[in-house]
């Protein structure tokens, strides 16, 4: 009989290392919390349409990668590719827009893409999502792309780079679409490209091939076909980001995956993640509220990889600061201990102290190991003898000096040492 093992792509985290996520995760979001975003959960999975239409029929992500499926009462359901699109759903569902603007998000949790795994590429991973609605703001656009920053210097990251561009809107895009696809008319490209570049010739720029990339050198740009309003409105961004001190490399020909993006674009890349280097990214989504029924309000927002940007932690040699669980480690000897021990440990959790004891009688050299794995800083040791004398040694590993304390006093001295 072969073992039930995770589905292909998928990985689990287990402890210790778990503790790391869990700081990374929080470090991410601490920033989001300090600057007025607020929590939102949305369901894992949405009507298909919600990402058919809001992430776009052409990309890779709805054409390849959703987990679709029918369920029980015949609906088409999708597990989340990304978190925005249900986030945008949720805001127009609720009617956020009619409240204070800009409405300013955040969510973490899974999302899913039937991708070809490798390392930083799985199938189930966690994201850090963050969006701000209804406001068309320079300042708001370099505040999150500032935020997203912020999260990669709490961690200690330092080999990362933002790239940065501006990808028009309505009123410049389809003259510089036309220009690009003349301009790709004229090339060698094989029948594949040719296709890609009739649903979305922007895609062509961003393919790594050295044959086309070399044949791209003098392909017209975005940014140089702006129209003055959204030249002007990438100006006062970049403006904004040098102003909060966050540095970035223009990147004209930044492509991201998904299509909603208008205007201010980016991506966050780590120089030691191989070719999955995107550690997050995002940018400004003008139509994607009214392509999902909503007003026509604008939107912007990024997602960071979580587990890439572990990876990345790993690759900087950094050491997230993982607390060891517990303060306390209470190890008894005979039945009657043994009650106190797990009456004692009860106590101390209630009182805010983190506290663990030992199952299953393992003797005494087991018991000092679970304490000792256990990373506590103090150990109370207490046996039979101890409780008719009315004390328990307590021991502090550090130093492994040890003194009985009377069990009156034991709970508020144990509470007091940590
Ligand atoms: P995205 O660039 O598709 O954007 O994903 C954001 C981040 O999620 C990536 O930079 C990467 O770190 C991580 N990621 C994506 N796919 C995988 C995968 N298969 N395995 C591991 N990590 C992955 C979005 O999802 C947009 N919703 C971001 C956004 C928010 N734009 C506006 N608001």
């Amino acid at each position: 009989m072969s073992g039930l093992v995770a589905p292909k792509g998928t990985f689990d985290t287990l402890p210790p290392e778990s503790a790391r996520f869990l700081a990374v995760r929080d470090t991410l979001t601490a920033p989001l919390r300090r600057a007025g975003y607020g929590y939102v959960e949305t369901p894992v999975f949405e009507d298909t349409a919600v990402f058919a239409r809001g992430v776009g029929e052409s990309t890779d992500v709805v054409s390849k990668e959703m987990y679709t499926f029918t369920d029980r009462g015949d609906r088409s359901l999708t597990l989340r590719p990304e978190l925005t699109a249900g986030l945008v759903r949720a805001f127009i569902e609720h009617r956020l827009y009619a409240g204070a603007l800009p409405v300013k998000l955040w969510s973490v949790g899974s999302a899913f893409r039937y991708e070809r795994p490798q390392a930083g590429r799985y199938r189930h991973f966690t994201q850090v999502d963050v969006e701000a609605l209804g406001v068309d703001d320079p300042a708001l656009d370099a505040e999150v792309v500032a935020l997203a920053d912020q999260g990669y210097r709490d961690l200690g990251l330092t080999d990362y780079e933002l790239q940065l561009t501006s990808l028009g809107d309505a009123t410049c895009r389809p003259q510089y679409r036309e220009l690009l696809t003349s301009f790709l008319a004229g090339l060698d490209l094989d029948d594949d490209t040719r296709r890609r570049a009739e649903i979305n010739p922007l895609r062509v720029l961003d393919d790594k091939r050295p044959e086309v990339q070399s044949q791209l050198v003098d392909a017209p740009l975005m940014v140089d076909h702006l129209s003055d309003a959204t030249k002007a409105h990438y100006d006062a961004v970049r403006q904004h980001l040098a102003d909060l001190g966050v540095a970035w490399v223009e990147a004209p020909r930044l492509v991201r995956g998904l299509d909603y993006y208008t205007k201010t674009t980016f991506e966050f890349v780590h120089a030691r993640l191989g070719s999955q280097s995107g550690i997050g990214g995002g940018g400004r989504y003008d139509g994607l509220s009214a392509a999902l029924g909503g007003p026509d309000v604008s939107g912007i927002g990024y997602a960071v990889g979580v587990d890439r940007t572990i990876l990345a932690v790993q690759a900087e040699g950094l050491d997230v600061a993982v607390a060891s669980g517990i303060d306390v480690f209470v190890v008894h000897l005979g039945e009657e201990a043994k009650r106190f021990a797990v009456r004692l440990v009860g106590q101390l959790r209630a009182a805010g102290v983190a506290a663990d004891t030992v199952y299953g009688g393992r003797g005494l050299k087991g018991a000092m190991k679970a304490a000792d794995r256990s990373g506590a800083a103090r150990v109370v040791v207490v046996g039979e003898r101890d409780l008719a004398e009315g004390v328990a040694q307590v021991k502090t590993m550090a130093t492994g000096e040890q003194v009985a304390v009377p069990l009156t006093e034991l709970a508020t001295s144990l509470r007091a040492s940590v």
